[in-house]
C-alpha cells in the first residue's frame, strides 16, 4: 500500500477529489496525511471528517524558508510518503526540499504551462488574449512551475470571461486531470525519459 501525503494551503478542492476518487475506486494507496501551511485552511476540516490524519506546519511560525521547509520535511517524512501531492500549496519550496522528493512530488498549476507560471494565471491569460487556457499537472523541479508535464486540460476563453468564471472552468478540469495523474503514479505507469514523462499502457 503506497502512502500519499497531500499539501494544501486553503480550500483543498483538489485534495478532496483525489481523496474521494482514491476511496471510490479503491486505489492501492492510502492518503496518509493532509498537511497545511495555514492553520485556517478550509480543507483541513474535510480531511479530519474523513479520518485522514492532518497536520499544520504554519509558514508564519518560521523565520526563513529553510527553517519552514526543514520542519515541513520532518512532518511529511513521519508519514513515510511514496508520493507528495501539492494541491493549492502556495509556498515556494527550497531546492533542498525539492531534491529530497525528486520524481515523487506532483503539482497542479492553473495554466497551460509553460505559459503563465507564477501567480494570477487567469488574469495573465485574459491580459494576453489567449483563446485557450487550462491546467497542468507536472513533476516538481527546482525551477518554479517548470517540471516535466504529466497531464494537461484545455478550456476555451470566452470574450465574456472574468477571472472568476475562467478560474471556475479551469478548476473543473483540474478535478479531472489531477486524480487521473495521481492514479497513474500510484499504478506505476509514469516514467521519465530524457526529462519527459512517459505513460505506460494500462495493464489488463
Ligand atoms: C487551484 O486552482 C490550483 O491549481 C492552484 O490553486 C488552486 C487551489 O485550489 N494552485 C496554484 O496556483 C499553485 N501555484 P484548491 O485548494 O481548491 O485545490
Amino acid at each position: 500500500m503506497r502512502n500519499i501525503v497531500i499539501l494544501i494551503s486553503g480550500r483543498g478542492s483538489n485534495m478532496q477529489v483525489i481523496a474521494q476518487r482514491a476511496q471510490q475506486q479503491k486505489w492501492a494507496c492510502r492518503i496518509a496525511a493532509v498537511i497545511s501551511s495555514r492553520a485556517d485552511a478550509e480543507g483541513l476540516a474535510f480531511a479530519a471528517s474523513h479520518q485522514i490524519p492532518t497536520a499544520v506546519v504554519a509558514s508564519k511560525d518560521y523565520p526563513t524558508r529553510d527553517a519552514f521547509d526543514a520542519a515541513l520535511q520532518t512532518t511529511i517524512d513521519g508519514f513515510s510518503p511514496d508520493l507528495i501531492v501539492l494541491a493549492g500549496f502556495m509556498r515556494i519550496l527550497t531546492a533542498r526540499f525539492v531534491d529530497h522528493y525528486r520524481d515523487r512530488m506532483l503539482n497542479i498549476h492553473p495554466s497551460l504551462l509553460p505559459s503563465f507560471p507564477g501567480l494570477s494565471t487567469h488574469r495573465q491569460a485574459l491580459a494576453a488574449g489567449v483563446k485557450l487556457h487550462g491546467a497542468t499537472v507536472h513533476f516538481v523541479t527546482t525551477e518554479l512551475d517548470h517540471g516535466p508535464i504529466v497531464a494537461q486540460a484545455a478550456v476555451p476563453v470566452l470574450d465574456s470571461d472574468t477571472e472568476q468564471s475562467l478560474a471556475e472552468r479551469v478548476l473543473q478540469q483540474e478535478h479531472l486531470i489531477y486524480p487521473l495523474a495521481v492514479r497513474w503514479f500510484i499504478d506505476g505507469r509514469l516514467s521519465l525519459l530524457d526529462g519527459l514523462v512517459r505513460l505506460a499502457p494500462e495493464s489488463s
